[in-house]
C-alpha cells in the first residue's frame, strides 16, 4: 500500500462512497478530502463524505467544500437517477461533523506546500477544484507527485454522450486545464471502469458484513437499479474504486501507455471528449518530448472480488 500522503477530490455519490471505504480499509494516508459538484452539489457531497468518514471512525480527516459550479457554467443538477436524491442511494447516515472553512482548492494548495513533491492527488469527480487550485498557485504541479483521475474514455463510448464520460463532460474546461498542466496524470476511464463490476452476489455478501459494509450495500440498491438495464443483469460499474485501487497500487494495469491526452472543451457535440493520441504504439511514432500522461487500457480480471474482500474489513 502506498504510504504517500493523499488529497482526494470527490462528488460523493455511491461509487465515491465505495472509494472512501476502500481508502480507509487500505489505510491510505488521507490528509484531506475536497468535494465538488457532480453527482450532487459540492455541499451535499461534503455532507455525505463527513457522515461516512465518521461512520468509519475517520472523522479526523478534514473535509472541505469545493466548487459548486463548473468553470464558466452552472451546476447541472443532481444525478438522482443514478445515485439517489441525496447522492448515496437515499441511505440516511447519522449526521456527523462539519466541513472546514477553507475551500477544496485552498486545501489542495496548502497540502501541496506541506508535503512538497510527495502529495498524491486522486480525483474521482469533475476537475473543477484542481483547476481552481492551479489558478491559485501556478507552481502547484511542481509540488504534486502525480494525479490519478477517474474520467474520460479513450477507445470506448462515453456515458453521458456518445463520446464523453460524466466527470469530464461536467467540467471540460477544468479537465482541459488539468491535462495541460505539467504534472503527470493517470487517466482511469470507461475503457476499464465499465468492465469492473459488482454483481448481485457481491452486494449480498457486502450486506452481511458490519455496519459500514451494510450501509454501503444499502446504497447499492439505487445504483444497481440504474446499471441493471444497461449491463443486462443485476450489477454495477465500479468506476471510482478502480481508479483508487490503481492509484494505491493494489491493482496494477496490464496496459497503461504514456500518451498525450487532450479534451474537447467546446460546448458542441464533442463536449468532454478525451482525445488520446495512441499513434506512439507504432515504433514510427515515438512519444513527443514532454509526454507525461498515462491512459489505463487494461487491468486484470477480478476487481469486484478484491473490492468486496477489502470492504468487508471495515467495521
Ligand atoms: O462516469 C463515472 C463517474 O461519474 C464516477 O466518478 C461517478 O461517481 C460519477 O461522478
Ligand atoms: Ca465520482
Amino acid at each position: 500500500m502506498s504510504g504517500a500522503p493523499w488529497y482526494l477530490d470527490c462528488d460523493t455519490g455511491i461509487d465515491d462512497a465505495l472509494t472512501l471505504g476502500l481508502l480507509v480499509a487500505e489505510g491510505a494516508d488521507l490528509k484531506g478530502i475536497g468535494s465538488v459538484s457532480g453527482n450532487l452539489s459540492a455541499a451535499g457531497g461534503a455532507r455525505n463524505t463527513l457522515d461516512l468518514m465518521s461512520l468509519m471512525g475517520r472523522a479526523d480527516v478534514p473535509v472541505a467544500v469545493g466548487a459548486h459550479d463548473p468553470l464558466g457554467d452552472e451546476f447541472h443538477g443532481v444525478a438522482d437517477f443514478v445515485h439517489g436524491a441525496n447522492g448515496i442511494g437515499d441511505v440516511e447516515l447519522p449526521r456527523a461533523g462539519e466541513p472546514v472553512a477553507e475551500s477544496a482548492a485552498e486545501m489542495l494548495v496548502r497540502l501541496a506546500h506541506e508535503h512538497p513533491g510527495a502529495l498524491r492527488v486522486l480525483a474521482v469527480g469533475p476537475l473543477t477544484n484542481l483547476a481552481l487550485a492551479l489558478a491559485l498557485d501556478p507552481e502547484l504541479p511542481s509540488l504534486v507527485a502525480d494525479v490519478v483521475i477517474m474520467g474520460g474514455a479513450a477507445l470506448v463510448p462515453g456515458n453521458v454522450s456518445s463520446v464523453a464520460e460524466a466527470n469530464i463532460w461536467n467540467d471540460p474546461v477544468a479537465a482541459d486545464l488539468v491535462l495541460q498542466a505539467s504534472w503527470p496524470v493517470t487517466m482511469v476511464g470507461l475503457d476499464v471502469t465499465m468492465d469492473a463490476r459488482f454483481e448481485e452476489t457481491h452486494r449480498v455478501e457486502l450486506a452481511a458484513g458490519g455496519a459500514v459494509p451494510k450501509a454501503l450495500a444499502a446504497m447499492l440498491g439505487v445504483y444497481f437499479q440504474y446499471y441493471t438495464p444497461i449491463l443486462g443483469r443485476p450489477s454495477c460499474a465500479l468506476h471510482d474504486p478502480l481508479a483508487a485501487a490503481i492509484a494505491l497500487g493494489t491493482v496494477v494495469p496490464t496496459s497503461a501507455p504514456v500518451v498525450p491526452i487532450e479534451v474537447d472543451a467546446t460546448d458542441g457535440p464533442g463536449r468532454g471528449q478525451t482525445l488520446v493520441d495512441l499513434r506512439s504504439r507504432f515504433v514510427g511514432y515515438p512519444p513527443q518530448p514532454g509526454t507525461r500522461h498515462r491512459v489505463v487500457l487494461g487491468v486484470p480480471e477480478g476487481f469486484g472480488d478484491e473490492l468486496l474482500a477489502t470492504l468487508l474489513r471495515l467495521p
